[in-house]
């Protein structure tokens, strides 16, 4: 079983040196037996905390020395929102303890590596939307990330009343943090292995910034004149600027995010009275039983929570997307239409290159040499590394002073070559061109055309020179499109559900950001700034969230379900030939804040469906008491799903068997009125080439709100060639609503992906 987590932001040197993420085992050894961290799911049973940390040290004592043993190796008791405990033990106690009755599962605890402004508006939420300020300061956004930075401008507490008292949370002062206001409600950590992080601090303070950004994006203050030095100048603010913010640190810089500190977040999050949780986290277990994200969410959903996670950087590659059990809302990344470019000249000066990147320095010369890092290798072994300006193969007295041209190898060449005394670098490449990377000296990234030009140029004179101007912000269309690194469907889940669900942008979104770290966190860095630009699904997702608090601050008894309802079937299509991946792309297509609060219509689930859907899936009872507790869940007795997905999703997905008929699937849906009481609605159905879709009956008319209706969609589709996808739409329109779900077939290779 092996999974990673990521933080899912993407700076070049995060995402191409993993080698730098020094994978911690935390596993002690103790006489000859390894042991290890796992985590044992119980039965439900009556919540008290303090009994059950003594019920569940007895129960590890059967398979301990001793209760002192017992204790000594017990980590973690979950008692709030689930029963659990996460305990150090070797494999044959492990055995033991999943071989009780009283124990449901035990899942081994798993190390995974880390995976503004403007973008609201572009997403049509102005800053003089309509609000529902008293509910919306109401909402309590949980994010569970690494930690959060108390004295940002964006988490101020100016305005703000007493936290709502549905707010059970907790807030303590820890070292390096002062505590919380009434803005940030909640901040705690988890860091159950013990294990001291040497750049890291015990404590909500956010090392990294990946919290900080996040949680402003998704409920920062307006912050006025917010930039990057200078650069995507403009206002700050989260999409719910009067929400509050509890924070659950789970992510270590030199660690990443374990499934036990997940879950104890989740716990705690859960009893706290949160109303939303964004995890800009990722894990690419396809099996919702054994995902610490999927089983928290679950545990969640089940009391009313939606959780909104990041769906991965992976893409394009296609069955990437992480984070897709059917009760997440998983979220893609987008651009929108800003771009990053530094322009570029030659000393020839016949033609200025334009490239992309956020370097915000100006030139002090007019121009500098320009060497190729190719050319200037410390010795001939070093040449294919010096061509990438690869750590120790330069020769430091070829580049003093020179700007340099490398191809991309690894990230934070910047830091490489200034710290051999050179000037900065052009770096070419022709991947990751969509997101802006941020240089700590000047810099800028070409493709490889234009690093063709820069190299013959570099041959054809004998004192090549260039200079990199400051970054300026420039237009980029066609916008929206999803960023190249955007994990794509189809889910590896499961064949019958569309997964990415939405798409948000998470492609150069300028966020609050921490003062404990310079801007790149590479050596040598001495730039710092209280906002800063990322890219990732990790932006996407708590735009996403913030969405999805914007739609509960209208409708706070809504379910989770109805409001990822509400934002998918009001989500903007995107094109499908700017996004030749389509619905695996971008799921149901862009937010649309304004629109998701007035949908009409709502498919609706409740916690019981979700099981239907899993027992469909082929879950065996034995697993699914890792998500109902002991509910005793019969598949076989359980009144079975409806339909080809047995799941009434806003979305569908129908995969063709091998054949060479026609194959036909049936999807069984119903809506709930929550627009007008009276009300008609009519389908207008899409169809690609080589489907037939109908939808029975084609009229549905309401006579009050919250009245249910049911439809059938009958897809019937000729065979297709393998690994092909097409997609069309059903949508539900009224005088006043568009209700559109996007229809997908697809045909899985032999191995179902
Ligand atoms: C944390 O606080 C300690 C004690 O005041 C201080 O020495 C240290 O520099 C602080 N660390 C950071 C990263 O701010
Ligand atoms: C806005 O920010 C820029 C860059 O930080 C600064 O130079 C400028 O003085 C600020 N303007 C105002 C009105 O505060
Ligand atoms: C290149 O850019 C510089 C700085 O913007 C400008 O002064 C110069 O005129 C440009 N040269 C050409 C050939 O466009
Ligand atoms: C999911 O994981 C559990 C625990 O490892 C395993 O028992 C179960 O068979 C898996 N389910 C599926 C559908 O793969
Ligand atoms: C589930 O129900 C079926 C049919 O009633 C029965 O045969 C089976 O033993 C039950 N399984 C469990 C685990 O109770
Ligand atoms: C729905 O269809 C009926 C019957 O064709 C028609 O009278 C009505 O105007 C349609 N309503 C809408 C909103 O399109």
């Amino acid at each position: 079983m092996s999974r990673e987590t990521f933080i899912h932001i993407l700076p070049l040197h995060r995402l191409l040196l993993p080698l730098l993420f020094v994978l911690i085992s935390v596993s002690g050894v103790i006489g000859d037996e390894e042991k290890k961290f796992y985590i044992a799911f119980l039965g439900d049973h009556p919540v008290n905390a303090d009994s059950t940390l003594e019920l569940h040290v007895n129960l590890l004592s059967s398979v301990k020395e001793s209760p002192l043993d017992a204790a000594e190796s017990m980590v973690y008791s979950y008692s709030k929102s689930f029963n659990a405990f996460a305990a150090k033990l070797s494999q044959d106690e492990a055995n033991q303890l999943s071989g009780m009755d009283e124990v449901l599962a035990v899942i081994p605890n798993q190390y995974h590596k880390l995976h503004t402004t403007k973008s609201w508006d572009f997403l049509g939420l102005p800053q003089t939307a309509k609000r529902r300020l008293k509910t919306e300061s109401d909402m309590i956004v949980a994010l569970f990330d690494t930690g959060i930075t108390p004295h940002a401008d964006s988490f101020k507490d100016e305005g703000f009343g007493r936290p709502p008292s549905k707010w059970k949370g907790t807030c303590g002062r820890f070292a390096n943090f002062s505590g919380c206001n009434n803005k940030i409600i909640g901040a705690r950590y988890f860091k159950l292995d013990g294990t001291p992080d040497p750049q890291d601090i015990l404590s909500p303070v956010d090392v990294d910034g990946h919290g900080t950004h996040t949680s402003s994006t998704l409920a920062g203050n307006l912050v006025k004149n917010a930039s990057l030095f200078g650069i995507a100048q403009g206002t700050a603010r989260g999409a719910v600027p009067s929400a509050r913010v509890a924070m659950y640190k789970v992510c270590w810089v030199s660690f990443g995010c374990s499934d036990m500190d997940i879950l104890a977040a989740f716990d705690a999050a859960i009893k706290d009275g949160v109303d939303i949780i964004s995890i800009s986290i990722g894990g690419i277990s396809p099996n919702y039983t054994s995902d610490s994200i999927a089983v928290g969410a679950f545990h969640a959903m089940s009391k009313g929570i939606l959780t909104v996670a990041s769906g991965g950087n992976d893409g394009p590659n296609l069955g990437s997307v992480s984070n897709h059990a059917p009760w997440i809302l998983t979220a893609a990344a987008s651009g929108i239409d800003r771009d990053f470019r530094s322009t570029v000249r030659l000393g020839n000066g016949i033609k200025n290159i334009s490239g992309i990147g956020v370097s915000a320095f100006n030139p002090k010369q007019e121009l500098y040499p320009l060497v190729n890092g190719a050319d200037a290798a410390r010795n001939s072994e070093s040449k294919d590394f010096a061509r990438f300006c690869m750590q120790d193969s330069l020769d430091p007295a070829k580049v003093k002073g020179k700007l340099v041209y490398c191809k991309l190898g690894t990230g934070g060449t910047d830091s490489i070559v200034r710290g051999i005394g050179g000037v900065g670098l052009i770096v070419e490449s022709d991947e990751f061109l969509d997101a802006a990377e941020i240089f700590m000296a000047p810099g800028t990234v070409v493709n490889g055309i234009t690093g063709g030009l820069i190299e013959n140029y570099i041959h054809s004179t004998r004192s090549p020179s260039a200079v990199i101007y400051r970054t300026q912000e420039t237009r980029r269309a066609p916008a929206p499109f999803v960023a190249s690194f955007s994990s794509r469907g189809p889910s590896p889940g499961t064949q019958r559900l569309l997964k990415p669900d939405i798409v948000a942008p998470g492609v150069n979104i300028l966020a609050a950001y921490t003062p404990i770290k310079s801007i790149t966190g590479l050596k040598g860095d001495t730039q710092y700034s209280k906002f800063t630009i990322m890219s990732g699904t990790s932006m996407s997702c708590p735009h996403t969230a913030g969405v999805a608090a914007y739609v509960k601050s209208f409708h706070p008894n809504w379910s989770p379900a109805a409001i990822k309802s509400a934002i998918l079937t009001t989500a903007t299509p995107m094109s499908r030939r700017v996004n030749k991946d389509s619905e695996f792309a971008f799921g149901a297509g862009q937010v649309s804040p304004t629109r998701a609060v007035n949908p009409g219509l709502v498919y609706d689930m409740d916690e019981l469906a979700y099981i239907q859907f899993l027992c469909h899936e082929g879950y065996k009872d034995s697993t699914l008491v890792v998500l109902v507790g002991s509910k005793s869940i019969n598949c076989s007795t359980l009144l079975p799903g409806r339909g080809y997905d047995a799941l009434n999703y806003p979305t569908m997905q129908f995969s063709l068997e091998n054949s060479q008929e026609p194959t036909t699937g049936v999807f069984r849906r119903t809506v709930t009125n929550v627009g007008p009481a009276i009300s008609i609605y009519n389908a207008t159905i899409n169809a690609p080439r080589g489907v037939e879709i109908t939808v029975r009956p084609t009229s549905l008319s309401f006579s009050r709100v919250l009245q249910k209706r049911s439809f059938t969609v009958i897809v019937k589709a000729k065979p297709m060639p393998i690994l092909q996808m097409v997609s069309g739409s059903l949508v539900w329109g009224s005088s006043r609503h568009i209700v559109r779900s996007p229809i997908v077939v697809y045909r899985p290779d032999a191995e179902g992906s």
